[in-house]
């Protein structure tokens, strides 16, 4: 039988995969998955808060109660800012980055962005949730103050991302450009152990995930896709099944597992869709093509696009590579269309 591989075993093992590594990378993911780890744990008891806080307001240390994406905000912020391993974090949460002033800080090499919770709407309801995050070499220069440059870089330049997702097992999955690996929390043990090995997206799928209530104002394209989908095909298997959670943690994660398409498309009202780029579409792309699946903003892949400001949101078409190109030549037909 073969023995149990935990995270940082694997992440030891695997350090030999950077050219230039000096083991840095490799600590902080290993600090990303204790952070997991802290999160997990409040998560897990999330029903219980208001029981368990005194008053409702303060906990046995007389800390204040807070929201879970505070919660898991500073959790990453604290694993991330005494490692040494980074020079600057930025989070969806937080709306300037912080540049870590301190002597170790300033002579590393990375910079991390992150969206703590994802699904914050799913919190109350017991349903899935996910933290995601994006590592990138700094732009400045070693022993200088991280700057604003060093964190709106093209997702093309990312060295490693990944996620969280908090759902009825724990598992992180991550990849630093040499495929994708998941590990699933054993709670007895309290280890990330390796149980999605070098994972890949199915090209073609029968899982397509959008917000069908917004579907009346999305573009065309959108609508002439959706339709597609819930068509009847013997050959194609349609009509594909729908499944979206809300989570896009949870929607990505079963998209590349079973194969699928994740859509959050520009609207009438936010032409710009909703999602993140640097928190949330980059690293979620990073992962899906490095699984073999594509993600585009309909028009450009992602991973393309130049971030024009830290809190960017774009258009996001994410899975399985024919689904994605399928919907991309929907949408190129419309702007030509248009033109
Ligand atoms: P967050 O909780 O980090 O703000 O992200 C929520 C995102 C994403 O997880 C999800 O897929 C999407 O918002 C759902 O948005 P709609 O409710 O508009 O469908
Ligand atoms: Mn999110
Ligand atoms: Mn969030």
């Amino acid at each position: 039988m073969r023995s149990i591989v935990t995270l940082s075993e694997f992440i030891m093992e695997r350090q030999a995969d950077f050219p230039y590594a000096s083991g840095d990378l490799s600590r902080l993911l290993a600090d990303i998955g204790v952070a997991a780890k802290i999160i997990n744990h409040q998560v897990n008891k999330a029903g219980l808060q208001d029981i368990l806080g005194a008053e409702g307001t303060s906990n046995v240390q007389g800390e204040e109660q807070m929201k879970l994406d505070v919660i898991s905000d500073k959790a990453l912020f604290n694993a991330v800012r005494w490692g040494g391993q980074v020079c600057g974090a930025a989070s969806e949460e937080n709306e300037r980055y912080h540049a870590f002033d301190n002597e170790i800080s300033r002579k590393s090499k990375y910079v991390i962005l992150f969206d703590p919770l994802d699904g914050s709407s799913n919190i109350d309801v017991n349903v899935s949730i996910g933290t995601i995050f994006s590592i990138f070499r700094r732009k400045s220069s070693v022993g200088d103050l991280a700057n604003v440059n060093d964190f709106l870089q093209k997702g093309s330049e990312q060295v490693a991302a990944g996620y969280v997702i908090y759902g009825s097992s724990t598992m992180l999955v991550y990849t630093t450009g040499h495929g994708v690996n998941g590990f699933t929390l054993e709670p007895s043990i309290g280890e990330f152990c390796l149980s999605h090995e070098d994972m890949k997206i199915p090209e073609e799928g029968t899982i397509y995930s959008i917000n069908e209530g917004n579907i009346r104002t999305c573009s065309e394209a959108v609508q002439e896709y959706v339709a597609w989908c819930q068509a009847s095909d013997k050959k194609t298997k349609r009509p594909y099944t729908a499944r979206y959670i809300g989570s896009l943690v949870a929607d990505v994660h079963r998209n590349l597992i079973k194969g699928g398409i994740y859509m959050y498309p520009g609207t009438t009202k936010n032409p710009e869709g909703k999602l993140r780029m640097q928190y949330e579409c980059n690293p979620l792309a990073f992962i899906v093509e490095q699984a073999g699946g594509k993600a585009s903003d309909g028009a450009q892949r992602i991973m393309d696009i130049q971030p024009r400001e830290l809190h960017m949101r774009s258009p996001l078409f994410i899975g399985s590579k024919h689904m994605v190109e399928r919907i991309e030549s929907l949408l190129a037909k419309e702007q030509i269309k248009v033109q």
